[in-house]
């Protein structure tokens, strides 16, 4: 049901007082916009409109707040904001696209058991990320101190790459990591947040990197397909050249995939072997529970039942460092949300890290990395209340895809080596997604009779 927008008050805006005490928690934490925003929360209440120049956007907390945008105003909210370098560097890609054209997307990767992204194939990748973290582990010497944010990037990508489009991007690694890296940095929160078009100049070059190689990727594909008209085409790169799709769609979809999809699975990874460093009684029961699992049980789906504390480590993980900590959205119409007024055009944030942290809700050490909520207190873990992928019909499409593949990766790499922190504590730096910073510095040891996935 959605408020009359008449006689509502305005969401509430912080005062300079506030305001102060925002800037001190940011300058107190790294300089972490998240912490202002825990401040706005804490004295202003579950809406609030924090106001940077012309950038005035609402963000609402809380499991009714969160719920409200995401099913019962959903018709009212739009997700594209023309200019912003999102929607720029993904033209017509799912994450960006309002209306039928996201609508046909969404059906053509999700729905039936052999579109890319449904569960039914999703199954079928776990070799390819098994495959993509062994090439990278298998690089590691005993001893050695890796900064384990740069090593689950590269796995994430192997994997990713090699599942959903069937390519070996090992060749590509060295060329076009820096790009990639550009281009995280280019939609990640920044001065165009109150000028739209400021002037980038790395950008363009990157992106001309990065497109070259999906143009290249996609031109060689249909070559294959063309002098083999039987070619296997259960990959989504082969699918979309199949249904006759022109190689612009192709390529903002593949964009797409690459930022929607590596990224967050990259951080959400980095964060949970953060965690395990930091933790080492976490870590000792992760390992004596892989240690025990049957052979190839990390590539099955119903690995859930049969590893239930790394199903706990990977989900209070994504508690405490949602990747996508919040969602945006536009409202398309005047509306109103518990008493306050959202005009026509605002921007609507629902936070997923404040909600997920919210003493109210998670108790006092809602800050505190346990694991064994997950089996205490499984009624939080439920939707809205816990959505670090979202919710409702634009929820992730990826998110069978993203929990095997972590799946598979931690098996991976914990059945070969354990490690210990060998650097501070990572903060948290908000970019395209929350990521540990400097990063996940472990020193390796690796592991006599362990595990053989
Ligand atoms: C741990 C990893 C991941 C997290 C935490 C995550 C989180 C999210 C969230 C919160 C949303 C909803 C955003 C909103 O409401 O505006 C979303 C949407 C989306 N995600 Fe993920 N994601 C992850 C992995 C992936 C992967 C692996 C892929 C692709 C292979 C992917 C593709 C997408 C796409 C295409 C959308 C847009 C869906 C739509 O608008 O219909 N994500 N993700």
């Amino acid at each position: 049901m959605i408020d009359q927008p008449s006689h509502m008050r305005p969401a509430p805006q912080p005062s300079a007082q506030v305001g102060l005490a925002a800037l001190r928690a940011m300058l107190a934490d790294h300089l972490n916009p998240i912490a202002a925003l825990g401040v706005f929360h804490r004295t202003l209440g579950d809406v609030f409109m924090p106001k940077l120049g012309a950038f005035a956007p609402v963000i609402l907390v809380g499991p009714k707040a969160c719920r409200w945008v995401l099913t019962d105003a959903r018709e009212q909210m739009l997700w594209r904001i023309e200019p912003q370098p999102i929607t720029t560097l993904l033209g017509d890609g799912l994450l960006v696209a309002d209306g039928p054209v996201h609508d046909q997307m969404r059906d053509f990767m999700g729905i039936g058991a052999d579109a890319a992204l449904h569960m039914q194939q999703v199954r079928g990748y776990a070799d390819d990320f098994a495959w993509g973290a062994r090439a990278v582990v298998e690089g590691w010497a005993d001893g050695e101190t890796r900064d384990l944010l740069i090593e689950v990037r590269r796995m994430a990508l192997l994997g990713l790459m090699r599942a959903l489009f069937a390519v070996d991007f090992t060749p590509h690694m060295d060329r076009l990591w820096k790009p990639i890296l550009t281009l995280m940095a280019y939609i990640s929160p920044g001065a165009w947040l109150v000028w739209p078009r400021v002037p980038n100049f790395t950008m363009p070059p990157a992106r001309h990197a990065v497109d070259a190689y999906w143009m290249g990727i996609i031109a060689q594909r249909r070559a294959e397909m063309k002098a083999d008209p039987d070619h296997p085409s259960g990959d989504m790169l082969s699918a979309f050249i199949r249904a006759g799709h022109p190689d612009t769609m192709i390529r903002d979809q593949l964009m797409t995939m690459l930022t929607a999809g590596h990224d967050t699975t990259t951080a959400a990874l980095a964060w949970l072997f953060a965690m395990l460093a930091e933790h080492a009684d976490a870590r000792a029961r992760l390992h004596a529970e892989i240690d025990g699992l049957p052979a190839r049980s990390a590539f099955d789906m119903s690995q859930r039942q049969h590893a239930p504390f790394l199903e706990a480590v990977y989900l209070e993980t994504l508690r405490l460092f949602p990747p996508a900590h919040m969602g945006g959205r536009i409202a398309a119409a005047d509306l109103a949300f518990d008493g306050v007024r959202i005009a026509a055009g605002t921007r609507v944030f629902y936070a997923i890290y404040l909600t997920q942290r919210d003493p109210r809700v998670w108790g006092s050490d809602a800050d505190r990395f346990m694991p064994d909520r997950v089996r205490t207190q499984p009624d939080l873990f439920r939707p809205y209340t816990y959505l670090p992928f979202g919710g409702g019909r634009r929820n992730c499409i990826g998110k069978p895809f993203a929990d095997l593949m972590s799946r598979v990766i931690v098996t991976e790499v914990l059945s070969r080596y354990t490690f210990t922190p060998a650097g501070p504590p990572p903060h948290l730096h908000m970019g395209a997604t929350i990521e540990p910073r400097p990063g996940v510095r472990v020193r390796l040891t690796r592991r006599a009779g362990g595990r053989t996935a």
